[in-house]
Order: structure tokens, then C-alpha cells, then sequence
């Protein structure tokens, strides 16, 4: 089962209709069907049982929660966003909304789902957050394409909003061992494609005669992806990607079974791990975090994460606990 945000839009559309007919696996869509989103585009799946449309924003905390808690996905594949560049440059609060405050949204309730997961489905579970190679900014007539090591250097209120969202994935992989994947991928086409983007559009214009809008001087060159192939690309990635960052990775390579007060077994995360070993060393929160480059706040938000798994506050008693497990020395 899988939780796909904007999956009535242009490329969710297409990769709802593709995965269900690729691999027959469930898929519940959340969508809000601003101007973009089409139900129509789902035509073919009514009445089909794989596929549960659910019309809501991703920004309502308290829906996305009861659809994660509910449907148990093995992953969050998130398509949902304001994405069209000439909308950005004339209102760009939709974009900070639904791009950064909506990611935000969905990192946390996924964050609090993950948690609560044991197991193998702990191990499977997938935050997959689909960017733009926009975040790059852009290229020089003879620079070489962009690869996901390029530093963001965004150029529009579109490209900034995907960039932050990238960084709050990032960050949710690196300081709360959230599984997190990001796919920065060129112009897309096929399909589905609302009318006003660039390929739909110059067709339309020219079918009807009308003047074909450029850019500029008309040398500017992007890059296009067939829809369909971004699609096996996003699956591809789900099935075999490597966390947000290869450098980070090992944070989330172990998770550590430790008797909580209540003598039930709590999986600790190899974060968590380190910030009690940190702790049973007898470091303040102000080392810890300058130890393994945490804020205060983050070393204390996973103090308290660990006080809630074990059952207790105390931070010797969580030690003593750790060490009983033989997780800590
Ligand atoms: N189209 C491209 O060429 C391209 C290229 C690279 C990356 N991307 C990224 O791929 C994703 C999908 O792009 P697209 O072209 O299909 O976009 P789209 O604009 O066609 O569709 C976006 C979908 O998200 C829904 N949506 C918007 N705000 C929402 C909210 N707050 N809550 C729930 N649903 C909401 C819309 O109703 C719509 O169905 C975006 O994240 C975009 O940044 C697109």
C-alpha cells in the first residue's frame, strides 16, 4: 500500500495509473484538486478497489495522520505541490504553503507513524519526496548536466519552495533517522500535462494558430523526461534508493531493542543509540549536540523521544536501562 500525495495532478496521475497497472499494489491518493489536479485523469480506475481517492489538503495534519494511521502505507510517495513557474513569480504564498508548510506537514505525521512502527515494517517504510532539478538554478551554454551534488542555487519563489522542502527532507533523515528519499528530475512531458505548460501549450497555440511564447532569446535548452520513464524512475528509487544522503546513511543502518520500565521492548534508533552512550558518558546536552553536530533542541527532543519510548523522564535510569540491553557500555 502506498500514500500518494497529488495523484490527480499531471506525473502523480501517471504514476497512480502505472504503478496499479505495473504491480497491482494499492494505492490511496490525496489530493486537494486545485486548477491542476484532474480526477478525470483517473477515469479508468473507477470501481476499482486498488486505488482510494481521498480529497483533502497536506497541510491538515489531523487527516493526513488518520490516513496514515488507518492504510499503514509502506511509503509516502509525495507529488503534491504548486509547480508551475509563471504562477510563482505572480502569487508565490500557494507555493510556500503547500510546498515547504505542506512538506513540513507530512514529514512530521510521517515522522510520528514511522515511529510507531516495529519491525519489518519499520525496516520497509519509505518517505519519498519528488523534487526538480530547478533547485540547481541554471546552466551555462557548456556546463556539464546537473548531478544531485550541485549546490541549490534556485531562481524562482517555484524552485525556492522545492528547494526548501528538499533540505526539511534532508533534515528529517539526518537529525530523526526518518527513511527519506528525494528525486530531483528534469521537465517531464506525456499525458495528462495541464495546458499551460510549455509542450501542451505550444501544440494547442500552434493547432490554433496563435503566437508560440519563448522565453529570452529562444536559446535556452531544458531537458525532457518522458512522464512514464520519471514514473519507473520514482519506483525504481522506492525499491533500491539510498537514504537522502550516502554520508548520513549509517544513522539508520541499526535499530536497538531496549526494555522500557514496562519491561516491553522498545526499538531504539543507532541515533538515539549515540545520544544515550553520549549521555552515559556523562555529557551535557550542550556537548552532545557539539559531539554529533545536533542542535540543543534536537538533542533534547530525542532525550525526550527516548524518555517516551523507555517510560521514564530520568536520564540515569534510561542509561541503566540501555546498558541492561547491552546496547550502550
Ligand atoms: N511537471 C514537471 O515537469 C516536473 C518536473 C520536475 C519535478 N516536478 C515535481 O513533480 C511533482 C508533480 O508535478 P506535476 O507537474 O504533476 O504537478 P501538477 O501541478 O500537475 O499537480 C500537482 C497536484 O498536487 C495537488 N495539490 C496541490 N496542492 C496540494 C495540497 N496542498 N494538498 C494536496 N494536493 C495538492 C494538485 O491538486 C495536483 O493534482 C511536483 O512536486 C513537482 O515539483 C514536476
Amino acid at each position: 500500500m502506498l500514500l500518494v500525495t497529488g495523484g490527480a495532478g499531471f506525473i502523480g496521475s501517471n504514476f497512480v495509473l502505472s504503478t496499479i497497472a505495473e504491480t497491482g499494489e494499492t494505492v490511496v491518493n490525496l489530493d486537494k484538486l486545485t486548477y491542476a489536479g484532474n480526477l478525470r485523469n483517473l477515469d479508468s480506475l473507477r470501481g476499482d478497489r486498488r486505488h482510494a481517492f481521498v480529497h483533502g489538503d497536506i497541510c491538515d495534519r489531523e487527516m493526513v495522520r488518520k490516513l496514515l494511521s488507518k492504510h499503514k502505507p509502506r511509503a509516502v510517495v509525495h507529488f503534491a505541490a504548486e509547480s508551475h513557474v509563471d504562477r510563482s513569480i505572480a502569487g508565490p504564498a500557494a507555493f510556500v504553503q503547500t510546498n515547504v508548510v505542506g512538506t513540513f506537514c507530512l514529514l512530521e505525521e510521517s515522522r510520528s507513524f514511522y515511529e510507531s512502527l516495529a519491525g519489518t515494517e519499520r525496516e520497509r517504510f519509505r518517505f519519498l519526496h519528488v523534487s526538480t532539478d530547478e533547485v540547481y538554478g541554471s546552466l551555462g551554454p557548456n556546463d556539464p548536466a546537473f548531478t544531485e551534488t550541485n549546490r541549490h542555487a534556485p531562481n524562482s519563489p517555484y524552485a525556492a519552495s522545492k528547494a526548501a522542502a528538499d533540505h526539511l527532507v534532508r533534515s528529517y533523515h539526518h537529525t530523526y533517522g526518518l527513511p527519506t528519499l528525494t528525486t530531483n528530475c528534469s521537465n517531464n512531458y506525456g499525458p495528462y500535462q495541464f495546458p499551460e505548460k510549455l509542450i501542451p501549450l505550444m501544440i494547442r497555440n500552434a493547432l490554433a494558430g496563435k503566437p508560440l511564447p519563448v522565453y529570452g532569446d529562444g536559446k535556452n535548452v531544458r531537458d525532457w523526461l518522458f512522464v512514464l520513464d520519471h514514473c519507473d524512475a520514482v519506483r525504481r528509487v522506492l525499491e533500491g534508493g539510498v537514504y537522502a544522503d550516502p554520508s548520513v546513511a549509517p544513522v539508520l543502518a541499526t535499530g536497538t531493542r531496549v526494555a522500557g520500565t514496562d519491561n516491553t521492548p522498545r526499538e531504539l534508533s543507532a541515533r538515539e543509540v549515540e545520544v544515550l552512550q553520549l549521555v552515559a558518558d556523562g555529557q551535557s546536552n550542550k556537548e552532545i549536540g557539539e559531539e554529533l553536530s545536533l542542535s540543543a533542541l534536537t538533542v533534547k527532543s530525542h532525550l525526550s523521544r527516548i524518555g517516551r519510548k523507555l517510560g521514564t523522564g530520568d536520564r540515569a535510569q534510561m542509561v541503566a536501562l540501555a546498558m541492561r540491553a547491552g546496547v550502550i557500555r
